[in-house]
């Protein structure tokens, strides 16, 4: 049965912080719908780039972004954004989209495109029996929910996120990366007041996972 009053968990931080690997096990065990905002990002810079629209060509990159119908189908318990009826591809990981996705997430009508997608995911779990979302990102807890139940903040050091993405076989700046995504001027990376901040650097995924589950079971008993 779907919750009346929907449990939202919003989780950011920085590249290869964690999110994605975390967030999962959490809507596994709590039955949240599971919401990667950055494979959204990703999607649309994706699709920029195949359409040769550099993030500089305004009046081409706001026509292109009317132009894009977006969906959602679902795979498991893990929201899929289709972008004109079409599911992402491994492209959306590869280095050109990891060069190139901070340069389009930094543009305001980018992030625009997404705000209201992001947030009809409640509705979204609401119509699958979901007891809510767990959303991950850079600016779920400061900007998409910042009323959200539960806003994490996970932090680890450079060194040791960078040996995680290349323990995934990826080359990725992520410094680089989050710089961009700090520095911009909408939306940008950083930890909201009030947020539970949590350092994984010398945590396990396990660890990382139970902190957070005792939190959320404080509301929520798990499935
Ligand atoms: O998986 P990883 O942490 O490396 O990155 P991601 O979550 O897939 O996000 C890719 C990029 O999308 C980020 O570097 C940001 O530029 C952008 N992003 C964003 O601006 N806002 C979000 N809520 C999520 C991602």
């Amino acid at each position: 049965m779907a919750n009346p009053t929907p449990i939202i968990v919003a989780i950011d931080g920085g590249a290869a912080s964690g999110k994605s690997s975390s967030s999962k096990i959490l809507a596994e065990r709590f039955n949240l719908l599971h919401v990667d905002t950055g494979s959204f990002y990703r999607q649309i810079t994706s699709e920029l780039l195949k359409q040769e629209i550099a993030p500089t060509e305004q009046a081409g990159l706001e026509a292109a972004l009317a132009g894009l119908d977006l969906s959602t189908q679902l795979d498991g318990r893990s929201a899929q954004m289709l972008i004109n009826g079409q599911a992402a591809d491994d492209e959306i990981r590869s280095q050109t989209v990891n060069e190139n996705v901070s340069h389009y997430a930094a543009i305001p009508a980018v992030r625009q495109t997404l705000l209201s997608y992001q947030r009809g995911q409640i509705d979204e779990s609401q119509k699958h029996d979901f007891r809510g979302l767990i959303m991950e990102g850079r600016d779920i807890g400061s900007v998409i929910f910042p009323k959200a139940d539960f806003r994490f903040f996970l932090h680890a050091d450079p060194a040791e996120r960078a040996k995680r993405r290349a323990a995934e076989g990826q080359t990725d700046s992520i410094v680089e990366r989050d710089r961009i995504d700090s520095s911009r001027k909408v939306s940008p990376l950083t930890c909201p007041d009030g947020a539970i901040d949590i350092d994984s650097t010398h945590l396990t995924l396990n660890e990382v996972v139970t902190k957070m589950s005792d939190y959320i079971a404080t509301k929520l008993s798990p499935a």
